[in-house]
């Protein structure tokens, strides 16, 4: 194993970065790439096909560029979709980001659980698998709050959101005659464990809200455990799309130790 070899966290935007800072918690030393693909952002309105080629081909040619020793997905539409596939084509360990049911499940006191993630991910078959297997005892009620991407997309460039875009987002879950005894709500999406307070103000304080970003740092160490890490540079952000995202998004790059963004 090349010491240098970094690690690759992928996204289809900013989401992924709430993976990465917890990435940064448990690894400290480990080299990142952090990857966006713009160009395709939102993967929650696309369909299966269009996510699972746009992934496949991205990451093959990523992982060919930049050798990483890993690859997150950090998405959990893209996971749910196509890390099978990925897991097939590409001879590294791939780590995805899916759905935190489990904790979720066991956290929840009423038995009562909100899901909030793209509309993708709330029809995946692989979500219907993991509450048959975790939830089935409970009462899941899906959300697809695809408008919430974007938001989370615009609070990271730092521009102000309007007063009630996080609400309107989620009526749909709030409003829900089920949701009365909701008591825990997973965030299915990685984008939005960034819009947390806003949610929280929405759903209140006594709401649990579940993402599985620990968790995937967890396995994520535990996979490179024992390896050694060298930083031959400095940990940079890669894009595709409009190079100017970039621009806009360095300090919050910068936050999280991506010093140099380029468009890939
Ligand atoms: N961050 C992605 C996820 O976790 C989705 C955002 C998008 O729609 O592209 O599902």
């Amino acid at each position: 194993m090349n010491p240098a070899a970094p690690i690759l966290i992928f996204d289809s935007g900013v989401g992924g970065l709430t993976i990465l800072a917890e990435v940064r918690k448990t690894l400290p030393e480990a080299s990142v790439i952090y990857a966006a693909d713009f160009a395709g952002l939102p993967y929650g309105t696309k369909s299966e096909a269009e996510v699972a080629a746009r992934v496949c081909g991205l990451l093959g040619r990523m992982a060919e560029r930049y050798q990483p020793r890993l690859v997150c997905i950090a998405c959990n539409t893209a996971s749910t979709i196509a890390l099978g596939m990925v897991r097939d084509v590409l001879a590294i360990p791939i780590v995805g980001t899916v759905p935190a049911i489990k904790p979720a499940a066991l956290a929840t006191q009423t038995g009562v659980i909100g899901l909030l993630g793209t509309g993708a991910t709330v029809r995946q078959p692989y979500v219907d698998r993991l509450e048959a297997e975790f939830a089935s005892d409970k009462r899941l009620i899906r959300h697809a709050a695809d408008a919430l991407v974007p938001l989370a997309e615009a609070k990271m460039r730092g521009e102000t959101l309007a007063e009630r875009a996080v609400s309107d987002a989620v009526a749909g879950l709030r409003d829900d005659p089920a949701a009365a005894d909701l008591d825990t709500l997973v965030l299915a999406c990685t984008h939005f464990p960034l819009l947390a307070d806003e949610l929280r103000a929405v759903f209140g304080q006594d709401v649990r809200l579940v993402d599985g970003a620990a968790g995937i740092a967890r396995r994520i160490a535990s996979l490179t455990g024992g390896q050694s890490f060298v930083r031959a540079h400095e940990d940079f952000a890669v894009a595709t799309g409009d190079v100017d995202n970039l621009t806009t998004l360095a300090p919050i790059l910068e936050r999280h130790g991506l010093m140099r963004a380029m468009q890939f």
